[in-house]
């Protein structure tokens, strides 16, 4: 049996959807969580319930800045994830993935820790490939409005390699395609939580399209098993990963299952399709099945459940689900 070792371990973004799941995993298997954020998308209420166990702390503060802790592991999660939040300010956006990354390696460096970065499908930008595997290389607009968080994205992981192969530091690097569930933020215009606000309001969902259109979702817990399971495996697996659900489903039946779940009389609303839409987009997982022994165990019916409750408690008595509960 391996013998357990309580590691103090670094959260950058803790406090943001996926962050805090993964600094309450952390906790759960009894290690150290320092939790750092700047709450830019992240909140405090993401948080609240760890604040008073022992084995937590949070620290405000930017990536963009040098940061002197001494952690054994680092989790790089800090970065908007969501078009509406990283083109608010997309300045801030590369120099908080860019800075963010030199400053978090220089880190690692000095203290030896192992560092995670959470990197994106979006490093692929609108592929010509179907599903992605990890050596294709991408297809990304440089100055276009998506590209302070593609292209931010896609420095920092060349930072990564860098470091790796000029300073022998221990990095892995995750690609995440669309995660959902419980704490996502919303109105950041992603279509699980947009759905799920619609219906609870019983509000006309907007589907894109005919909705024919096809994506696939990990929810959270799936998400952050493979954070760990990546973290955990040998040093000399540094990725880059993907990570995602390769089960597809069309937008379509994804609003259809949202309103019959939620009991809602929200009706659909077709509009036109935006011209960068994808007709498809599906992660290859077979390197983390290889190599990490994972792939997703929650079905959406589950985790739409999951993160339905979770969005019916937020609006509170606005939602007609709540108002049925109660009468
Ligand atoms: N959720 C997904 O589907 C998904 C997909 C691909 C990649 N990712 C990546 O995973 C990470 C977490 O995403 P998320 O969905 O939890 O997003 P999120 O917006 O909920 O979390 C990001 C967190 O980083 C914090 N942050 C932003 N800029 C910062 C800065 N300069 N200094 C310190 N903290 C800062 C925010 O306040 C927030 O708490 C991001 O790096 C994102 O790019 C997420």
């Amino acid at each position: 049996m391996r013998e357990f070792k309580r590691k103090r371990v670094l959260v950058t973004g803790g406090s943001g959807f996926l962050g805090s799941h993964l600094c309450e995993r952390l906790m759960a298997d009894g290690h150290d969580v320092l939790c750092l954020d700047n709450f830019f998308t992240g909140t405090k209420d993401n948080i609240r319930h760890l604040l008073s166990n022992p084995l937590f702390e949070v620290i405000r503060h930017d990536v963009t800045f040098p940061l002197y802790v001494e952690p054994d592991e680092i989790y790089n999660l800090a970065c908007p994830a969501s078009p509406i939040h990283y083109q608010r300010d997309p300045v801030q956006t590369t120099k908080t993935s860019v800075h963010g990354a030199i400053n978090m390696l220089g880190l690692a460096k000095r203290v030896k820790a192992k560092i995670f970065q959470a990197s994106t499908s979006e490093v692929y930008g609108d592929p010509d490939i179907h599903p992605q595997p990890e050596g294709y290389w991408g297809r990304v607009n440089p100055v276009g409005i998506r590209a302070c968080y593609d292209e931010g994205k896609r420095c920092a992981e060349t930072l990564f390699f860098d470091y790796y192969r000029q300073h022998r530091l221990r990095i892995k690097v995750a690609r995440i395609f669309n995660t959902y569930g419980p704490r996502m933020h919303p109105n950041d215009g992603r279509v699980v939580s947009n759905f799920i606000v619609q219906a609870l309001m019983g509000e006309p969902i907007t589907v894109y399209g005919d909705g024919s259109q096809s994506r696939s979702f990990c929810y959270v817990s799936d998400m952050i098993e493979a954070f760990v399971r990546f973290m955990d495996a040998p040093d000399t697996f540094v990725g880059p990963v993907n990570l995602g659900n390769p089960v597809e489903f069309t937008i379509l039946e994804l609003a259809e299952r949202i309103i019959a779940m939620t009991g809602s009389r929200s009706t659909i609303r077709f509009k036109e399709l935006p011209s960068d839409d994808p007709r498809q987009r599906r992660p290859d997982i077979g390197l983390a099945r290889e190599t990490l022994g994972w792939e997703p165990t929650v079905a959406l019916e589950e985790g739409l459940g999951e993160t339905i409750a979770y969005f019916d408690r937020m609006l509170g008595s606005r939602s007609p689900m709540a108002l049925t509960q109660e009468g």
